[in-house]
């Protein structure tokens, strides 16, 4: 992993990283970004190994426009107005996931809305156009450590890891705090985390809420709400039920069912993540009495995958 002065050249390489599912840690106005094609379930599936989360957070998608944000989400009035006022800027909305989004369902952690923003900084900028998609990008430290407003942050934050497989040098962060983030998906503008762009600045375009964690409002995007699919889920199975379908592990044990999907036969837990939400939508979308999910070691991206399986069988 080194430290790259973002010039044109090292952005070109960067690009190529990015497109072959790699990381890439980039500069941004806010704080520094752990970059990934967001359209790469693996891809994505190693922002969360690498960064040692023990929860799959749903993670910020970066565009470079309003008209490219229109490809993944409905832009709604509201997000209209406020993208037209602050993007590209310290701005992230929360809007409802378009059906035809092109994007992993790990980047949003099976939710049905993502998280978008538009970098004013031009590396990140870069970035987005040269690799040719979206990118999800955290901030780039570990996770429970501070987010990091130069490259050497992020260099001393993962030593000794592949990834990120460089890092980009675009100096220290202007504004240094994460972006705001408001749920715009009804008409009604909630403050999901206070950031980057002041409470004030927003509230010269629209009247602003704010999200009390105590308080539990009926909206999409809430970070309580967990995706939960229709059918119940049955964990630890080593045998499949009539009616069930089958969401398997390894090669060893796996019960016969005629529906089933595995997370990974060769037992990688990092490619399990990258399947999860998209093979638990897929199970859940054939009509079956239940979806057995069988053991996943609860190591590495297996704690993550578990507390995610839990929350969904509750
Ligand atoms: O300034 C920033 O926002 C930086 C730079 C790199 O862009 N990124 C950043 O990402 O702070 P991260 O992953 O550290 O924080 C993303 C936040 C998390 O708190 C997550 O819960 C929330 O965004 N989030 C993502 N998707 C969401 C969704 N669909 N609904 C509600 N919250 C969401
Ligand atoms: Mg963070």
């Amino acid at each position: 992993m080194n430290i790259i002065f973002a010039d044109q050249q090292a952005i070109l390489n960067a690009s190529d990283f990015i497109r072959n599912g790699r990381l890439v840690a980039v500069p941004t106005e806010t704080v520094y970004g752990l970059a990934a094609d967001a359209g790469n379930d693996k891809a994505v599936a190693k922002i969360f190994q690498t960064k040692g989360r023990p929860q799959f957070n749903p993670l910020i998608v970066h565009v470079t426009s309003i008209e490219q944000a229109e490809e993944y989400v409905s832009m709604t009035p509201l997000a209209k107005l406020l993208a037209e006022a602050f993007w590209p800027g310290p701005l992230t909305l929360v809007l409802p996931r378009k059906q035809s989004a092109n994007l992993s369902y790990l980047v949003s952690a099976g939710l049905d809305t993502i998280a978008i923003r538009c970098s004013s900084h031009s590396v990140m900028r870069d970035l987005i156009f040269n690799s040719g998609c979206p990118i999800a990008a955290p901030s780039a430290n570990p996770s429970n450590y501070m987010s990091p407003t130069t490259a050497e942050h992020v260099k001393n934050g993962f030593l000794g890891l592949p990834e990120p497989a460089i890092i980009l040098d675009g100096g220290p962060c202007e504004v240094g705090l994460e972006s705001t983030i408001v749920d715009a998906c009804t008409e009604h503008a909630v403050i999901l985390r206070h950031g980057g762009l002041s409470r004030g600045d927003l509230e010269r375009t629209c009247p602003i809420y704010t999200h009390e964690p105590n308080q539990k409002i009926k909206a999409p995007g809430m970070l309580e709400k967990h995706y939960a699919p229709v059918h119940k889920i049955r964990l630890d199975v080593k045998e499949v039920r009539a009616g069930e379908v089958l969401l398997a592990f390894g090669s060893e044990g796996v019960p016969v069912c005629e529906n089933t999907l595995n997370l990974s036969t060769s037992g990688d837990l990092t490619e399990a993540a990258a399947n999860l939400f998209k093979m638990l939508h897929r199970l859940d979308a054939i009509q079956s009495s239940g979806i057995a999910v069988m053991n996943i070691p609860n190591t590495d991206l297996g704690e993550a995958i578990n507390d995610r399986l839990n929350r969904a069988s509750k």
